[in-house]
Formats: C-alpha cells, structure tokens, sequence
C-alpha cells in the first residue's frame, strides 16, 4: 500500500471512528477537511479489514509508522542558556512559527523560544529557581512542568492561563533528584492541539548523584535526548489537528525525533545514553533493537533505578520515559543498527563512526529508591476509576471540572492510590495515568510486584484493560494539582480530576 492509500485509509478510519460514538457527527465540514473523493472512498473501504470499521481506536491496530530513512542527521535540541537578570535564571517564551521540516517547505509550528518544540533546561538540585514564561502565541496557553515537584502554583495547570502578551514569573526550589522531565502546555480542552502543533520541551535535573556515577553525560554527544512524536502531515505538508484529530488519540504516520524527519544518529564506539521520551498525543511505544540485542535501563520517570536492568525492550507511554544505554564500543555501520518499535517499523538509524569513544562503565549501584515494608501494606485510601473512549472518557463516572475538587491529601503524607482502568464491551484500551506535582511509587499491578524497571520514581504509569494498579503517593507542596489520562485528547474530553493538598 502506498503513501497515499495509507493516509487516506487513516482519514477514513478516523471519519469511521468519529462517526461510531455519535452517529451524526459525520458532518460536511469533516469530510470536507479529509479531502477524499466518493471514488477514492470506494476503493479504501474494500481495502479496510473489518475490524477497524467496528471497534473505537484500539490501539492495537493503529497505523505503523512509515521507516525512517536515515537520510537527516537528528537534531538536538539547544541547551538554554541562563539569564542573569534578577536571579531570573531562563525565560520561556511560546512562540508560532514555521519550520522546515520537509525539504524547502514552510509547516507552521509551534515552538519555544524557537519554531518548533523547545531547547532543554538544565536545573541543579537544590537551587532556587525562577522562570519568566511569556505567551507569544495568540491564544490562551499554560506552562506545565510534567514530574517536577513544586508548589501547586508554579505548576502550570489548567488554572494557570496565561493570555496572549502576557507573562509570569514562577519561583521555586528544586527539591528532588536527578531526572529527565519535559514541559508542555496544559490549557483546559486544548492541550492536545497546542502540544501536537510543537509545544514541548526538555527539563534535566542534575544532582551530585548523577555528576559522580560516571555515566555518560555529554550532551548531544553521548548522552542524548529523544522525543519521539508521531504526527499526520495534510497534502501540504501542514499540521492540520482539526483533521487528524481522534477522540481516542490522534496518530500520524509519520516520525518526528526531536523535529527531525527521517533521523539518524552518528555515534563514536563507546556507551550511549538515550533519554527516551514518548512525547506523542496518544501513541505507544515499544523500543527495541533491530539485531535483537540487549540494552540497559538506567532510569525511569523520575529518578535513577537502584541497579542498571537488561532489557531486550521497553515499552512507554505517552509522556513516560526510560533513561537507556547502548554499548556500540564493538558495533560497526555495518550491522545496520536501529532502535526500531514493536513492529520492526524503523524509528531511529544509527551510524557508528570509526572513532573510539570515551570508556565508562554504567555503575552497579546508583541510587537508593525503596518501597518500605509499611509503605506496601498502608491501605487503600483513593480509588480511580478510569473508563470509557472517545469524548465518553470519566475518572469515577465524572468528568473534569475546574470548579470540582475530587480528592484532598495532606502534605507530606502517603496514602495509596488504586487505579483501576475499567474495561467496557469493546475491551477498552490503555490509559497512561499521569498525576502533577509528585513522583510517586508502584506498589504493585494486579496484585504483582511491578517489573523491575518500574522499580523507580514515576509520575505517569501505563494501565492496561481490566488491570488494577497501586501506587504509594506523597506531595510534598500544597494547592491544587490535576491527575488525568495522558492521551491528550482524552485529557482534554475530561479524563481528569483534582487534588487538593493541604
Ligand atoms: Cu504532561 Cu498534566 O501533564
Ligand atoms: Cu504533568
Ligand atoms: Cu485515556
């Protein structure tokens, strides 16, 4: 099937999808918009199998990702560099621009301090830190800080609007570990659009931990960042979300790794961290290599995991990430290496260059995350209830509501939350559970310990159908924080509740 039957089956399936959940909403203005002629119509849906006509985006069956080519070198996002103006230390500013992210062509974006996405902020653990974010879009935006622990006001929730020309300056310390956490937009209902048009960027976290343990840390170089994001690109190349939006997550065909289309990463033989991040609005992700070698997980959402864990793959969902290194000291171009998803669709090409790289070894121990004994038989105290698909998603039947506290917790205190995700006729589907403000524990999935690689600080956390989680949560600020589903479009169909702590 070529390009095109591909993308216009995925516009039929979407018009089929969206027509299932309300029989008349496959209104004039969407057909409009996907541009398919009655005969193209004709031929696609003799083409489409049975099962994509009936059931809601099952994410089983979504549409695989076209290969990277390898034919550009992936970029890397900027390292933003300090100001120094009453102790401001980075301004952010979100921004519409154009790209070229096609060969000698213009695709509006969104981005920060830039066109598209955003460069990375380095924090250091313990330091104060005030940032200025400035709203140079024209319309409503918010500034959200996805994992880091700060008090419910800096946190660029829904309830933190800022309009257009305006700014706010956000204070805070930095109070927990080293980590990779990213930034994104999180206005009420149109979190989906603003984050798929570009808006998101990267926020590391150092501490003395992460500056001793000998891993590799040259930016860029050997220890690289990955923001994988799938996107639909219209017939002018241009991102059209009003088109390519599901209810159940909109998915593209087409890989963007950093803002790169077709990437590929030159590597020196030598050990080499990958910050993976699953920055797509609802696609998941299982990475993997194409030789089928292993690799090593070195950290989770939050924080280092105690121990380096072999993997052959792993598996994120949106906005989770895994810190992993792969030794290419003893690979060579001619292996034809890429990290590839589940499907064996190649996402990242590698080239390994002839050039010996720095040695390090990926230390045995690296951090002292625990579960306590009384943390594990604490009792149940918050139920989630996660249900539905399409605009039918709830958290505990309800949907969200600005004005509606759902839970209170104290300060300071851990009480365990059960999230159960509530299968309906269909089966459902997965729900990543993301909660703001905390990184918090799993205690167990389905009654079982979680994988080893779970056994870290993680904010959000991929439930699958009929499974029931528990995780040990703690704030250690006050005010007001969201939980939700991370599809974004469900997010924004009010798949989310509050928090307040006291
Ligand atoms: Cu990535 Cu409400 O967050
Ligand atoms: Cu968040
Ligand atoms: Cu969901």
């Amino acid at each position: 099937m070529g390009i095109k039957m591909k993308l216009t089956a995925l516009a039929i399936s979407i018009l089929v999808i969206s027509g299932c959940s309300n029989a008349n909403s496959q209104s004039e203005e969407e057909m409009d918009h996907s541009k398919i002629s009655d005969e193209e119509m004709d031929h696609s849906m003799m083409d489409m199998d049975g099962d994509m006509m009936e059931g809601h985006m099952s994410h089983d069956e979504v549409v695989s990702l076209n290969d990277s080519t390898g034919e550009n070198e992936l970029k890397i996002p900027s390292m933003l560099e300090r100001d120094d103006e009453e102790g401001v230390v980075y301004t952010v500013r979100a921004q519409k621009g154009k790209t070229e992210i096609f060969d000698g062509i213009e695709t509006t974006t969104y981005g920060y301090n830039g066109s598209f996405l955003g460069p990375m902020l380095r924090l250091e653990k313990g330091e104060t830190v005030k940032i200025r974010t400035i709203n140079e879009l024209d319309e409503n935006t918010t500034f959200h800080w996805h994992g880091l622990d700060v008090p419910a006001d800096a946190d660029g929730g829904p309830h933190d609007v800022i309009k257009p020309g305006e700014e706010k300056i956000i204070e805070f310390e930095v109070s927990q570990e080293a980590a990779t956490l990213w930034f994104h937009p999180h206005p009420e209902g149109i979190t989906a659009e603003q984050v798929y048009n570009g808006l998101a960027g990267l926020l590391y976290i150092e501490d003395d931990n992460s500056k001793s343990l000998g891993l590799p840390s040259d930016y860029g170089k050997n220890d690289i960042p990955l923001i994988f994001q799938d996107k639909l690109f219209d017939d002018e190349k241009q991102l059209n979300f009003i088109a390519a939006m599901n209810d159940d997550g909109t998915i593209g065909d087409t890989l963007l790794v950093n803002g790169t289309l077709n990437p590929k990463l030159t590597v020196d033989k030598e050990k080499v961290r990958l910050r993976l991040l699953n920055g797509s609005n609802a696609r998941n992700f299982t990475f993997k290599l194409n030789t089928g070698d292993s690799f090593v997980q070195i950290a989770t959402d939050g924080g280092f995991l105690n121990e380096p864990v072999v993997l052959k793959e792993v598996t994120l969902a949106p906005s989770e990430r895994a810190e992993i290194i792969v030794d290419f000291s003893q690979m060579n171009s001619e292996n034809d290496l890429a990290l590839v998803n589940e499907d064996g669709s190649i996402l990242l090409p590698f080239e390994v260059s002839n050039q010996s790289g720095a040695v390090s070894t990926i230390p045995g121990e690296m951090n002292d995350f625990s579960l306590t004994e009384e943390e594990m038989e604490l009792p149940v105290t918050k139920k989630v209830e996660l249900f539905g698909m399409m605009d039918q998603v709830t958290i505990n039947g309800k949907k969200f509501d600005s004005e509606r506290i759902d839970f209170t917790q104290q300060q300071g205190v851990t009480e365990v939350w059960e999230i159960y995700n509530k299968p309906d006729e269909m089966g459902g589907m997965i729900h990543p559970f993301h909660i703001h403000g905390t990184q918090f524990k799993i205690i167990s999935r389905n009654g079982e310990a979680p994988p080893e690689n779970e056994r870290g600080w993680k904010d959000s956390i991929s439930i699958e159908p009929d499974e029931r989680v528990k995780i040990a949560v703690k704030f250690n600020n006050k005010g007001v924080y969201m939980f939700h589903c991370h599809i974004l479009e469900h997010e924004d169909n009010g798949m989310m509740g509050q928090v307040k702590v006291e």
